[in-house]
């Protein structure tokens, strides 16, 4: 009943740090992404051409994107919120850009600047210029379940948006927990609404972990036939415009699941670890991953 593969794509080095106060160095977030490259992890978000006073942490996106080894097995994007975010992440190399907004209205302002009405033209326009470009488009939906500042989304708002994207020309949809809310019966009532429209394949999972809640959703999701979801090494990550917004759901915990599950992904358990152990020192904090918890460094 469960897949026979699945796809992880590893966001920590984008949403994993772009939470976090202290500087990583552009030297160790290049050795970083270089060890991800080598886990055997097919897709890499490798950094966010945004504003860098909006997210200070990830400033260094082009000396990121240029220094990188690339693995051709390997596929690299990046968040762009904008035509000029997407001309600095073509300038330094993508395989894919993606985009992003929210499914709520006040999210949206605050993480981006604008009115969700307002933000549909410039997608629109990034996301033709990304095809024009050959490249392949993510559109991240966030808040799909809850929104800090406006309470409960329904699945109606997320297909609106859902549906917007993908007539602009997006290739697949990412549908974030932002704030990790979600119980599996919410999991249940989005994917019915989603899956009834758009096929399987172009929705991926983005479960953040606030609450402990990802693996369960993940296992709901499994169920419903979806294979593709977003994780980041250690449990790193959260949105910092989004109060209460914690990490993502661990690469680490996610392959204990579903390699345990005897569920195939292509990338070694020991290979994330070591990446886990890496940025842990770097940060000088302990990573929130429950399987790395267990695992003995070196
Ligand atoms: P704005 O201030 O409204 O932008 O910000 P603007 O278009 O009015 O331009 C203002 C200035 O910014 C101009 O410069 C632009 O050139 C410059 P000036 O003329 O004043 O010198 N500018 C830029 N500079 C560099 N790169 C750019 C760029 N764009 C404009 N790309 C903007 C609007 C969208 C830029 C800003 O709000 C922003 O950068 N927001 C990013 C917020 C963010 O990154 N949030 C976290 C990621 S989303 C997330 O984590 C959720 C997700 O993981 C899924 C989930 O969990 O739900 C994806
Ligand atoms: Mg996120």
């Amino acid at each position: 009943q469960w897949p026979k593969y699945v796809q992880l794509k590893e966001v920590g080095p984008r949403d994993g740090l772009q939470n976090e106060k202290r500087w990583i160095p552009t030297a160790d977030k290049v050795a970083w992404i270089n060890k991800l490259s080598d886990s055997g992890v097919k897709e890499i978000e490798y950094s966010s051409f945004v504003h860098p006073k909006w997210i200070p942490a990830l400033s260094d996106a082009r000396e990121v994107g240029r220094q990188i080894k690339r693995n051709p097995d390997v596929f690299y994007s990046a968040l762009v919120p904008n035509l000029k975010g997407l001309q600095h992440a073509l300038e330094t190399g993508i395989d894919g850009a993606s985009v992003f907004m929210s499914a709520s209205e006040t999210h949206n302002r605050k993480n981006i600047n604008k009115s969700i009405a307002d933000t549909f033209p410039v997608l629109g326009q990034v996301v033709h210029e990304a095809k024009q470009a050959n490249k392949r488009v993510t559109g991240y939906v966030s808040t799909v379940f809850y929104c800090p500042f406006e309470g409960k989304i329904t699945p109606e708002q997320v297909v609106r948006v859902c549906e917007k994207l993908f007539e602009y020309g997006a290739d697949e949809i990412s549908l974030g927990d932002t704030i990790g809310s979600a119980v599996p019966s919410q999991v249940e009532q989005l994917l019915e609404a989603i899956l009834s429209r758009f096929p399987e394949d172009k929705i991926i999972m983005h479960f953040h972990n606030t609450r402990g809640m990802a693996i369960a959703n993940i296992m709901r999701s499994l169920q419903y036939g979806v294979s593709r979801f977003d994780s980041s090494v250690g449990g790193l990550g959260g949105c910092p415009y989004a109060p209460g917004a914690a990490g993502n759901v661990a690469t680490n915990d996610v392959l204990y699941l579903l390699h345990g599950l005897g569920i195939d992904t292509g990338i070694q358990e020991n290979k994330i670890q070591e990446a886990a152990f890496f940025i842990q020192d770097k940060l000088k904090k302990e990573l929130p991953s429950k399987s790395l918890a267990y695992a003995v460094s070196g």
